[in-house]
This record gives C-alpha cells, structure tokens and sequence, in this order.
C-alpha cells in the first residue's frame, strides 16, 4: 500500500532533519528532490544544457557530495525556475511517491504540484535568521569559507527566487499543517512533525 508524506518549505528550515526522522519512524522510503534540482545545477554549472541535463539524470547523479554546496544550491534554483526542467522530473517523483511501503518526499511543491493528494501535508519553515545560521554552521562544517552575511542574503534570495517563479512556486498547500522551528530543538521539530503524520494515519 502506499502513503505519501509531503514536506515542502524554505532552505534550512529543517525540511531535511524532518524528512529523514519521518522515515526512519515509520519505515518509509526517503526522497530529497532538491537533490534532483541541485544534480541539475552542478552539471549546467559544468556546461551542461539543464534541459538535457534533467533528461539525462542517474540515480548516481544523487549521491555526488559537491552537491551540498552554496555554489550549486543557487545554480539549482536558477534550474529550478524552467518549467521544462521541471516537468522533466516529475514522473520520477510521482512514481517514487506512490512506491509500496510509503514515501516521504521534501522540496518545495510536492503538496502543492507533485503529489496534491498526498495523505500527509507538512510545510516546514523559519525565519530567515535562523535558516541562515543554521546554514551558515553546516557550510563551515564542510570546510566551506563563507560569512554568515553572505549566507543571510543568499538564503533571502532563494526564497524570492523560489516563491516568485511562475511555474511551481513555493507555498503551503492549504491542506498542509504548518511547522515553525525558528524557536524549537531538533527533537521538538521531529516529534510536532512525527504527531502530524500519525494523526493523518488514522
Ligand atoms: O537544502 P535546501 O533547502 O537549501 O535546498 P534544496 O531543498 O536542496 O533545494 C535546492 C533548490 O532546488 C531550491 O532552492 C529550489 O529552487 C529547488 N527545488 C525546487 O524548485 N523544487 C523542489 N521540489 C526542490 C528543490
């Protein structure tokens, strides 16, 4: 049987932390799709067409660890804004959504575009100065020299980037139950998300 959980909302915001817990506590399988738009950006970023890129796309393409970088978060959300890009990826996550055994999928517009019907809705988010101390510490703790300034204005300028863009903006499905973590632990955040997919499992 399948079971979609849908986890959208800006970057850092926890979205990752989250989705990964909900998985682990209910045995479902785990989909990052930024990871899709990021493996998108790091080849346009080699030269690559993002279109053909995004046809293109491998498994093993997922797993490259430079895709955590600042340099290909943004290039990622230039992708992000072709709407041919993103209907070239949205079979991969329909399909992954409604494997056997229950999926989680986090992005920005799987409540919203990619799984309107999923059976639980999660729109995670913070204020942008947390989300970007947040970020901040884990670029540094990857060895990446950046200052927290710079974070601050990259964050804000993907969060416009992604709200604004005409196809797939980012926003909270109406259905979607809202988790603010700018005031709350890892754990808090886990457990608030963990009560809402138990509730929808009811
Ligand atoms: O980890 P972080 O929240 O910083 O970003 P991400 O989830 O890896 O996504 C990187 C970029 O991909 C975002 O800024 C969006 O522009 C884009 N994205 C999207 O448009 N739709 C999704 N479902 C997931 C990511």
């Amino acid at each position: 049987m399948s079971f979609t959980v849908a986890i959208d909302g800006p970057a850092a915001a926890g979205k990752g932390t989250i989705s990964t817990a909900v998985a682990q506590y209910f045995g479902f399988a785990h989909l990052d799709t930024g990871l899709l738009y990021r493996a998108v950006g790091a080849k346009v970023l080699k030269g690559a067409d993002a279109l053909e890129a995004a046809n293109a796309l491998q498994p093993e393409d997922l797993t490259d660890p430079n895709l955590r970088t600042h340099a290909v978060a943004q290039a990622a959300s230039q992708v992000a804004v072709k709407a041919d890009v993103r209907d070239a990826l949205i079979a991969f996550q329909r399909s992954f959504a409604r494997r056997d055994g229950g999926a989680v999928l986090d992005g920005r517009d799987i409540g919203t575009v990619i799984c309107p019907d999923a059976e639980a809705k999660l729109f995670v988010t913070a204020s942008p100065a947390r989300r970007a101390e947040r970020r901040h510490a884990e670029l540094l703790s990857r060895g990446e020299e950046i200052s927290y300034d710079q974070v601050l204005a990259d964050v804000v300028a993907r969060d416009r980037r992604d709200s604004e863009r005409a196809t797939a903006p980012m926003i909270a499905a109406q259905d979607a139950q809202l988790i603010d973590t700018s005031d709350m632990s890892i754990d808090q955040a886990v457990a608030a998300a963990i009560r809402a997919v138990a509730d929808a499992r009811r």
